[in-house]
């Protein structure tokens, strides 16, 4: 299981130093939002790019934004590794990822607790990562919902019987046993916020997470 640690509940007055605490994942998971899709306003591509240059891990941004694609080139031009965009943020999501395969950055798909994995069946095949929201967005710290394993399991399933190559990620509630349960069922990145920032040792939590993972 990669571990993709999310700077939503890092300290923002200290990025820099709050990164380097979980260099030992192999991601780092950026939380985008507009104030529109979500609630909350978080940060935009100057500060993916200003963090560019304090970390070699894949840079994960999870769009939660209306009009997805006018932030494409940008995020892409600023070193995100993957963009995620949200199935619900935009009625032209094959275009979207497409756009996104034109640049240097991998294409992802996200679908909220509410969609089905129907909503996405259809772009499965052109993208390197699919993000189950086990959580509705908008907010860390909330608790994982139990419903959303089965469509984990369902994406593990269409992956095994396509041969698709899509990274299975799952974002929100994720903790040392929570893991367990999506691990258990095909998931291979697991996006952790709280778990990891909200203690003492983020370093150590990332590695608890790793270890339960292993089952
Ligand atoms: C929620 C974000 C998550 C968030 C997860 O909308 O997409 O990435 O940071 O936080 P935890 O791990 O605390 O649920
Ligand atoms: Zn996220």
């Amino acid at each position: 299981m990669k571990i993709a640690p999310s700077i939503l509940s890092a300290d923002f007055a200290n990025l820099e130093t709050d990164i380097k605490k979980v260099a030992n994942a192999e991601y780092l998971h950026i939380d985008i939002m507009d104030g529109h899709f979500v609630d909350d306003l978080t940060f935009g591509a100057n500060v993916v790019q200003a963090l560019r240059k304090h970390s070699e891990q894949v840079f994960d941004c999870h769009l939660m934004v209306e009009n997805p694609d006018k932030y494409i080139d940008s995020f892409a031009q600023a070193g995100a590794d993957i963009i995620g965009v949200h199935v619900e943020a935009t009625p032209h999501i094959h275009r979207v990822l497409s756009h996104i395969k034109k640049t240097s950055a991998k294409a992802g798909v996200v679908i909220n607790p509410g969609t089905p994995i129907t909503a996405i069946t259809e772009v499965l095949g052109m993208v390197d990562q699919v993000l189950i929201m086990t959580v509705d967005p908008g907010m860390g710290g909330q608790a994982f919902l139990e419903e959303t394993v089965g469509k984990v399991k369902e994406l593990a399933h269409l992956k095994a019987q396509h041969g698709y190559k899509y990274e299975i990620e799952v974002d929100g509630g994720i903790n040392d046993q929570t893991i367990k349960k999506v691990a258990a069922v095909g998931a291979t990145v697991a996006v952790a916020g709280s778990f990891v920032f909200n203690a003492q040792d983020p370093t150590k939590q990332v590695a608890i997470l790793r270890e339960a993972a292993q089952i």
